[in-house]
């Protein structure tokens, strides 16, 4: 496992292609889906410097918060409520990129402007999502939605 992660420079695109394998690393040979999870965060964290990374895992009929790199949040949300639930709901990426114009956005945080949430899938189910915040407008697009897809695939949610 790698103990550091390289801040990798240059476009969106580049910076994914070399934090990827780093990401690997960094889930090989460990089974614990906390960690793991944990870990993910904050290299996307630390990598990007986005105001708020992390997870909501399914806990019965809620998803309720997991590992995360940020301010404190929001514990439980509802399925439908909010981009979370949406994206539960629907079972695909959303990009929102100004989230006073996302109807029912749950407001962790006044400093949040835009954002990202990827499910996570098991057996064809939405078991969590990766919900990713960021204090600056329209900061998300399809680039981070194909490469944070690609991350959350290299989880094994079992
Ligand atoms: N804004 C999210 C809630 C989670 S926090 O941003 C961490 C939503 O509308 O689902």
């Amino acid at each position: 496992m790698a103990e550091d992660l390289k801040i990798a420079q240059g476009s969106k695109q580049e910076q994914y292609l070399e934090l990827i394998p780093q990401i690997k690393g960094l889930l090989e040979g460990e089974p614990d889906l906390v960690a793991n999870l944990a870990n993910t965060a904050a290299a996307l964290k630390e990598q990007f410097g986005w105001f708020w990374v992390g997870f909501y895992l399914v806990k019965e009929d809620e998803l309720v918060l997991g590992p995360f790199q940020g301010p404190v949040a929001c514990t439980r949300i509802r399925k439908g409520r909010g981009v979370c639930g949406s994206s539960w709901e629907q079972a695909k990426t959303l990009i929102v990129p100004d989230v006073e114009k996302f109807p029912g956005h749950i407001a962790c945080s006044s400093l949040s402007k835009s954002e990202i949430v990827v499910p996570l899938f098991q057996n064809g189910a939405v078991v969590g999502v990766l919900d990713v915040d960021s204090s600056a407008l329209d900061q998300f697009d399809q680039t981070d939605a194909t490469y944070l897809e690609q991350i959350v695939g290299l989880l094994n949610l079992s």
